[in-house]
This record gives C-alpha cells, structure tokens and sequence, in this order.
C-alpha cells in the first residue's frame, strides 16, 4: 500500500459553499503538506443519480476545480483530475463487480437511504447499486492508504476493504506462491530476510501485530526486490497470497458540523446556504434575514444564545472575547441581534475576498484551467494504468 497517499473525491455540484470549504477543503489544505493527495471530481458517480437531469456537467465540473484552487488546494503538489479522464476506473469496476456479491451492495445504507430521499427519481438502476463498487474501484486504483471522508461514507470505505480483501483472495494465490516468496526472500540478502522470516514467525504464531507491523517496514525499504515479489511477500506474512489491492482507512474529518443559516447543516438542499462566491452584499443580506431565539421580539428582552442559530455561527468565526460579549449582551438584553450579527458579517466578508479575487483570477484564464486538469488527469492515469496491469496480470489477461 501506498502508506502516505490520501484519495478523495467529490461530485460535481457546482459552486461549493462555507459548509464544503469548513467541512471538507480545510482537512484537504492541511491533508495536502502531509500527504502525496489526490484529488478528483467524481463526475462519473453524477450519473448514477441525476442520469435523466439535464445538468451543465463541464461547467460544473471546472467551477468546482476553480473553488479547489481559489482556497488552496496546490496543483504542483496535488493531484488534480477528473474521474473520466481516467477511464481505467471504469475497467477496474467492471472486474470488481464480478466477484461482488449483490448482498454486499444492497446492505449498504445509503443504497435504501437515499432510494428513500430521493423519491421523484428512479433509483432502481444497476448504476445506482453499483456506484459504491465504483468508488471502490476509484480508491483501489490509487492503492490509497488513507481516505478523507465524512462519516456518510465511512460504509463505503469498509465495502472497499471488503472488495480489495476478496480480490486478493481470489487472485493472489498463484499456484506456486510458497515457492516463489522463498525466492523473493532470498533476494533479500541474508541479514534482512533472516529478520523478515523472524517477524512473519512472530506474526503467524503469536500474532504479534506490532511484528506485522516492523516486518511491513522492512519490505517497504527494500530497493532490490521488484514490486510483484514486495506484494507477495507482503502477503506472505499473513499467508494469503500476494496483496495486489491494498486495504484503504477512512479518515474521518474532525470538524464540527459547518450550521446553516438557519442552524441546520449547511446544505443546498435546505437552502440554508453561503456560496464562496457569493457578494459582500449578499452575505450581509442573508445574515441580516438570519432567525434568531425567537423568544427575543424587544430589545429589551432577554435571548439565550443557545436558542439562536447567530450564535452557532460565532462559534466558527469569533474569539473567546467576542464570544463572551455576546452571550452576555444577549442574556442580559444589552445588544441587539442586529449588532450582535456584525463581527459574523465582517469575519465571512473577510474570509471570502481573497478567495473570490483568485476566483476571479482563474476564471480571467480558461485555458490554465484546463492544462491543470489535463496535466492532473495524466498523472493520476499513469498511477492508474499501472495498477490496471498488475490486475490484469493477476487475473491471467494479458494476452
Ligand atoms: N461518493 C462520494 C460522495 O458522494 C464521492 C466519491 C466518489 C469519493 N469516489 C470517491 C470520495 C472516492 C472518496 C473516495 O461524496
Ligand atoms: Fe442571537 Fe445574538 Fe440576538 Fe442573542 S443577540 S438572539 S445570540 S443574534
């Protein structure tokens, strides 16, 4: 596995907003220093539930990329693509889907869930069921070890694990697998397969992760071995066969739940929403038109900030100090909510302008736009086409 690489993905819905950048792009901009990340516009997953919609897919797909870039996610070191620029996705679902038993993708919840949500639509497609094989194949094909995502999709990180682990099950096992990880370690010269043979001893007969553990560095420093011997003796320490499709994690985001204007989730489907794009005005308008306690008619009479979704919103954008002033001012009737929503005003403005001046900037050169995708989705398909080999090697396909 490739420890340090992060795969993530998003559907292309188009302009993103304050819930999208505090909830999913601030992990991705820290996710980014640590880790070799990619990341990728899911536009094929769009079909799997707007297949009848008459959607602007190429616009919506470049204006979220431009969002990415306007918050700083760094295409020098990122990588930035599009998931149908890499059609070997597609080849790698078609061969996971045939050792995929239908009752894994049926339990998983959000095939009943969002059949459920989404009434007007039909959703008894064979697309639909299949879209979290599909993400499967997206993630796999990357051999990413680690996936950022919210906790709706943790299920279809563990489907993943479930689908990597059958696959290498399936394939993995070569007849003579014994006899060529014996070969493969004797590649290893003598002092470094010695304490391989120690640590898989140590693993397979006391169960010693942490041996597991010491025994997978030590492969992964090896420079003499080729890749498909690394796999199997990867595989030969749990005694399956070779690890051609590594498990990923999930990694779920910490941050809190980004409220709405209305203290809901943010979300477009409650309409509750600040676009990054949207006017110093309009962030003023929507903030001024914010509900608040309710039991607060009068200046005069006492609110109780936990009543009141401005409050919420304080908590994501004022320091302690603001924060103290206002609970008190609230309580104690001596702001008016009017005053009481400025510093929020002020902070989101704040926030966005430097966003929206790079927005802006990006949308003046079309064509930049573009040669990023372009030279992204390259070297994702590389990646790409390199697992698709071992995969087909593994299942006897390549003649
Ligand atoms: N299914 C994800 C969503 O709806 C998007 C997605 C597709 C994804 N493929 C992925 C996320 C791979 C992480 C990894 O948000
Ligand atoms: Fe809400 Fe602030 Fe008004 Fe209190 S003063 S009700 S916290 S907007």
């Amino acid at each position: 596995m490739v420890e340090n690489r992060v795969l993530s993905g998003m559907r292309p819905t188009g302009h993103l907003h304050l819930g999208h950048y505090h909830g999913v792009l601030k992990n991705w901009l820290s996710l980014q220093n640590e880790y070799n990340s990619y990341f990728f516009v899911a536009d094929w997953h769009a079909f799997t539930t707007h297949y009848s919609d008459k959607i602007d897919l190429e616009s919506n797909v470049i204006e979220m990329i431009i969002d990415w870039l306007a918050v700083g996610i760094n295409p020098n070191t990122s990588t930035i693509f599009v998931q149908s620029k890499v059609p070997e996705h597609a080849e790698l679902h078609l061969l996971l889907s045939m050792t995929t038993p239908l009752s894994w993708l049926e339990r998983v919840p959000s095939y009943k869930d969002q059949q459920k949500k989404l009434k007007t639509k039909d959703l008894g497609t064979y697309g639909f069921l299949g879209y979290p094989l599909l993400q499967s194949a997206d993630i796999l094909i990357y051999k990413a070890g680690l996936v950022p995502v919210g906790e709706d999709q943790v299920a279809h990180v563990e489907l993943t694990r479930e689908v990597a682990r059958r696959f290498n099950y399936t394939y993995g096992r070569e007849a003579d697998f014994e006899e060529k990880a014996q070969i493969a370690i004797s590649k290893m010269g003598k002092k470094q397969s010695k304490s391989y043979q120690a640590l898989r001893k140590a693993y397979q007969e006391k169960g010693d992760i942490q041996a597991l553990v010491k025994a997978q560095a030590l492969l992964k420093e090896q420079n003499n071995i080729t890749l498909g011997d690394r796999e199997r003796l990867l595989g030969y320490i749990e005694g399956v066969g070779r690890i051609i499709l590594p498990e990923p994690e999930s990694l779920l985001t910490t941050s809190p739940k980004m409220p709405g204007l209305d203290g809901q989730k943010m979300s477009k489907s409650y309409n509750n929403t600040i676009s990054l794009r949207d006017s110093a005005s309009d962030i003023e308008a929507k903030i001024r038109r914010m509900p608040t306690d309710s039991a607060r008619i009068k200046l005069t009479d006492a609110g109780n900030p936990k009543k009141c979704p401005v409050w919420q919103l304080h908590q994501v954008y004022s320091d302690t100090q603001t924060c103290n002033q206002v609970k008190e001012g609230c309580t104690k009737a001596q702001i008016g909510c009017i005053e009481c929503k400025r510093p929020i005003i002020d902070s989101i403005q704040a926030e966005l302008l430097p966003i929206q001046e790079r927005i802006a900037k990006y949308h003046s050169d079309p064509s930049h736009i573009k040669q990023i995708i372009y030279d992204g989705s390259q070297k994702a398909r590389n990646v790409a086409k390199e697992t698709m080999a071992e995969v087909r090697e593994a299942m006897g396909i390549t003649y």
